[in-house]
């Protein structure tokens, strides 16, 4: 699997694996087959948070039963681990203040049973605690070796500029990938999203994405299964003729609809006013290898052209 640089030193695989359902609703055995088969594979990028999946369980269970599989398996330093902080869990957790911060940052190594994380994400933004106070803390946890980079996930653009500018003027660590929602199909501009952060990747945000030279890692890429099966086409998705053209390729191809998606998502950055994007979905083993056929896939300038251009 191809490797790209995210912040000048995570080497990651050009597709991530989401963690989010393991130990709730993913069995402990089905979750080490699917890491077993995604390290198979060539795979390193792996993503969790200190609250998956809470709404299932307790919200300890995926950083759990990934450190049981790291301990089980060993390979750590091979592993580009990436956990959040900052999402409510159980209405608690939810914040980025400093103790916020310093707790859940040792609450994850010690799930995880590591001593540092690869990249860590502020889960979403915190509109009540000065940025400052939040970037100093991050920054703190980088000098003492806890974290190597620091992403965003479900900020609002003009948010993150303000964070980023604030980091470079006082020397701090900078937000250096965003994690948003992003599939092929278009989201519905009427749709209010479930949170008010968790907003789909808009023109605007791919705009600041080339400017600023920021990777986008692409979460709900598959859709929930929506480009195999129109029953698990979410509410705030057109399906239209994006999907048509998708399951059309498909087909011509040989291959399943995600894995077309991922293809799509994968070589975006060969098309102007797109940033490089990595994919991060959830799948079960029994999916997994047809999505990840997507990797080898090569589209055309034409193909690519046609599918950005499908309204
Ligand atoms: N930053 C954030 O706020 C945020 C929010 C949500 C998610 N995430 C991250 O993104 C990851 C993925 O997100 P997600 O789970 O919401 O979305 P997703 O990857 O788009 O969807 C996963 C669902 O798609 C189904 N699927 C995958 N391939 C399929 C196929 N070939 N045929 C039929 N169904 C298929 C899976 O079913 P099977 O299990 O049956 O394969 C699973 O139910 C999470 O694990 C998490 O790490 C981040």
């Amino acid at each position: 699997m191809k490797k790209i640089m995210l912040s000048n030193k995570l080497e990651v695989s050009e597709v991530a694996l989401g963690a989010m359902n393991f130990g709730t609703t993913t069995s402990k055995e089905e979750s080490y087959r699917v890491l077993d088969a995604y390290v198979d594979m060539g795979g390193n990028f792996i993503d969790t948070s200190n609250n998956y999946a809470h709404w299932q369980g307790t919200g300890d269970e995926s950083e759990t039963l990934l450190g049981d599989w790291l301990r089980d398996r060993g390979g750590r330093e091979k592993l580009v681990i990436a956990t959040k902080v900052g999402f409510d869990r159980h209405g608690e957790g939810a914040g980025l203040r400093r103790e916020q911060i310093e707790y859940w940052i040792d609450e994850s190594l010690r799930k995880l049973g590591t001593d540092y994380i690869d990249l860590y994400y502020a889960h979403s933004d915190d509109m009540n605690t000065p940025i400052e106070e939040t970037l100093e803390a991050f920054d703190r946890l980088v000098e003492k070796g806890k974290i190597r980079a620091l992403g965003s996930s479900n900020f609002d653009t003009w948010r993150l500029a303000e964070a980023n500018m604030t980091a470079e003027s006082k020397g701090l660590t900078r937000y250096s990938v965003m994690q948003q929602k992003f599939t092929y199909l278009h989201p519905k501009f009427s749709a209010a999203p479930r949170y008010a952060f968790n907003e789909a990747v808009n023109r605007e945000r791919l705009r600041y994405l080339v400017a600023k030279d920021m990777p986008l890692v692409a979460y709900s890429c598959l859709c929930k299964g929506a480009y195999e099966s129109d029953s698990r086409l979410p509410a705030d998705y057109d399906g239209g003729e994006r999907l048509a053209l998708v399951r059309r390729m498909a087909e011509e191809r040989g291959v399943n609809p995600s894995a077309i998606v991922i293809a799509w998502l994968t070589q975006l950055y060969r098309c102007e006013g797109f940033p490089r994007v990595i994919p991060v979905f959830s799948s079960s083993s029994r999916h997994l290898a047809d999505n990840m056929r997507g990797i080898e896939i090569r589209l055309s300038d034409d193909e690519m052209k046609m599918m950005n251009e499908t309204r």
